[in-house]
């Protein structure tokens, strides 16, 4: 029964994508939708797309698996008469790269594409039969090697195809490759008219130690290329667009945090406070845990700049607080935050912050510039 719900399934994908081929087809390029350069390349790449790009304090990554990523189709292929591929520009896109692009150019964050190390078949057919012997197998096909270090990242976006109703076997590998404990997934896929069937129960399933794993977004193959406006909307949605801004706000020099044996990445801000205790760097401050949320220090100078305090705080940042004349890094409870004093942001670890949880007593932590 379910041999013949698929063969069924993929004669309806074979009219739908016709379909979807002539309404790609009459697609005008779109001028509004131009990708960022570094997206605009049409040849398969092994890693984050441009990782040098990565501003110091992103955490956002966008994964994604696109057929048109992970076929040999030959390099002059035509997009107006391929099922899975959007022209923008003059420029060729997966679809779902596209989509993963829309959404980059909301949130901002790394751009990383899952690639299979045997590429699947350009015939729709043949790619339907793969795909359906890996999922009956439960194949977990084997990934490119890549450079992602994925504790850089506590907001993964995982995008994809729809295939046979759930997501392609690749994302699943992905899935058990990297470890997305304590991190925030948003799953989002496109498709030819039938949804995101089980995919996103699935893709929770698999990130059982995910922090959270909020509301995806599925857009129709034939919509993708005027999605700006949906997945812009879908984004404020979800909350993301607030991330956005605090990426923003984490944007600053890159410094180091040690903590034991253990290296943490952050930022310190352009503000006049921060570049004030940036003087002191290389600074060591023996810190102490408090409240399960913070660590904090005493430091011997007395900052000048004193504007800008809060009673709130986000989890890793970094502050000078006046009132105790101490430096802290919270690590959690940004959800409710009782502060009896005004701290100042000086900057952020933009590292996992998971370490503060496993201290006890008293740790030294030095904040340098980074190298
Ligand atoms: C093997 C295979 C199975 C598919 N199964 C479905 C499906 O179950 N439901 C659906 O709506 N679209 C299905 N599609 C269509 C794709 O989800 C759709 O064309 C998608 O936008 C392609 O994205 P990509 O260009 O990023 O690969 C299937 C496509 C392929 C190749």
């Amino acid at each position: 029964m379910k041999k013949i719900a698929s063969a069924l399934l993929a004669v309806v994908m074979m009219i739908s994508m016709a379909a979807c081929q002539s309404q790609e087809q009459s697609q005008p390029e779109s001028s509004e939708s131009s990708m960022p350069q570094s997206q605009t390349n049409t040849q398969p790449e092994s890693s984050i797309a441009a990782p040098e790009e990565s501003t110091a304090g992103n955490r956002i990554l966008i994964a994604y698996f696109s057929l048109g990523r992970n076929a040999e189709y030959p390099d002059d292929v035509d997009a107006s008469t391929s099922a899975s591929l959007v022209l923008d520009n003059g420029q060729q896109y997966g679809t779902t790269e596209y989509m993963a692009n829309l959404i980059q150019q909301n949130v901002g964050g790394d751009v990383h594409m899952i690639q299979t190390v045997t590429p699947y078949p350009t015939d729709f057919d043949a790619v339907v039969d793969q795909n359906h012997a890996e999922m009956d197998a439960g194949t977990l096909p084997e990934l490119v090697e890549s450079d992602l270090d994925i504790s850089q990242y506590d907001t993964v976006f995982i995008g994809y195809p729809i295939w046979a109703t759930n997501a392609p076997q690749a994302i699943f590998s992905f899935l058990s490759e990297y470890d997305l404990s304590g991190k925030t997934v948003i799953p989002f896929c496109t498709h030819d008219g039938y949804g995101a069937g089980s995919s996103y129960t699935d893709i929770a399933a698999a990130v059982p130690g995910a922090a959270q794993v909020l509301d995806g977004l599925a857009i129709e193959a034939s919509d993708v290329a005027g999605g700006a406006e949906p997945v812009a909307q879908w984004l404020q949605e979800i909350g993301m667009d607030k991330k956005a801004e605090e990426n923003v706000q984490a944007e600053g020099t890159a410094i180091t945090i040690t903590v034991g044996d253990t290296v943490l990445d952050g930022v310190i801000y352009d503000t006049a406070l921060a570049k004030e205790i940036e003087e002191y760097f290389p600074l060591t401050i023996s810190m102490v845990g408090f409240g399960s949320r913070e660590y904090y220090g005493g430091v011997d100078f007395y900052p000048e700049n004193l504007e800008g305090g809060q009673k709130t705080f986000e989890n890793g940042d970094i502050t000078y607080c006046e009132a105790h004349h101490n430096m802290a890094i919270f690590y959690a409870q940004t959800d409710d935050p009782v502060l009896s004093v005004d701290v100042i942001p000086i900057g952020k670890v933009t590292s996992d912050l998971s370490i503060f949880n496993e201290l006890s007593g008293n740790v030294d932590i030095t904040f340098a510039l980074a190298e």
